[in-house]
């Protein structure tokens, strides 16, 4: 009894001079460093907010957000990619091109990127392994004109900036990007305090980060005006928590560059 008390008694004081002994560092005017965010005024442990994120990640198949007419859905837990169930085609009836359309496997990255092309473009793009590929395609085909369309691409780091609408694709890697990852670019703010651009995604977080985009990612520019999009969100003062939801891994995904669809 008497040890448990001299323990417990040891414990007590361990903390209290863990406590003395870490400063709080403010952050009014600088950001945090390291795994830190910004909670009213001090520097806080990421490990908060992203136990509760990762606990809350929802269902397969719930919707988790909408950009430009284009809903996302969590794929969350999904580990049977070869599941012909969830093909997913667009009916004749549904969008009257004459023809179905198939748009992907239920709800892949890819699965979004080229819903999200025929629903606002009427426009879609060949058949990929993984997604990565689609940096490759030489071609988009359009259901206006039923012909196909050349496609640019833009490495990132180079001085053409992404535009709404814009393919970007995640090089493949034996991290967090077995298979490449894509995104598609609705948003652009390049010259703003805190350059960034808004992405809309599927297969990623699951959960997006307002139901209006999924990720803002931050841009940073080089000597020469060079765009450099990271797998790193962009931090606003008002939610420097969202930057708790990259972890280690994820931010070495390296960004390839950026697909470009001009309709005439
Ligand atoms: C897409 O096709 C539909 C007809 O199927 C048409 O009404 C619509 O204007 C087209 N949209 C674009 C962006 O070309
Ligand atoms: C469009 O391109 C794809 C491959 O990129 C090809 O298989 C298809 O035949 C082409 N279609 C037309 C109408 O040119």
């Amino acid at each position: 009894m008497k040890y448990t008390v001299l323990v417990l008694l040891l414990f007590f004081l361990e903390s209290q001079t863990q406590v003395l002994v870490t400063p709080r560092v403010q952050c009014r005017t600088k950001k945090c460093e390291g795994d830190n965010f910004c909670f009213q005024g001090y520097c806080t442990p990421c490990e908060g907010p992203r136990s509760l994120w990762m606990k809350r990640k929802p269902q397969w198949g719930t919707k988790v957000g909408e950009a430009l007419n284009v809903p996302a859905y969590s794929n969350f837990g999904d580990l049977d990619v070869l599941d012909p169930n969830k093909d997913e085609y667009l009916l004749d009836s549904q969008i009257n091109f004459g023809e179905e359309i198939y748009i992907g496997q239920k709800y892949q990255c890819v699965h979004y990127a080229r819903r999200f092309w025929i629903t606002n473009y009427n426009t879609t793009f060949g058949s990929v392994e993984r997604a990565e590929q689609i940096f490759d395609l030489q071609e988009a085909y359009n259901f206006d004109i039923k012909q196909n369309i050349s496609l640019k691409k833009f490495q990132n780091g180079g001085v053409e900036p992404p535009k709404v609408g814009d393919l970007l694709i995640w090089q493949k890697d034996e991290g967090e990007f077995p298979y490449g990852h894509v995104a598609v670019v609705i948003s652009i703010e390049a010259e703003s305090a805190y350059p960034h651009i808004l992405i809309a995604e599927q297969n990623y977080d699951q959960a997006w980060d307002t139901r209006n985009f999924a990720r803002a990612l931050k841009i940073t520019k080089g000597e020469n005006r060079e765009i450099i999009i990271s797998n790193n969100r962009q931090t606003f003062p008002s939610k420097d928590d969202l930057k708790c939801r990259d972890d280690e891994i994820a931010s070495h995904g390296v960004i390839l560059g950026w697909v470009r669809l001009e309709l005439q």
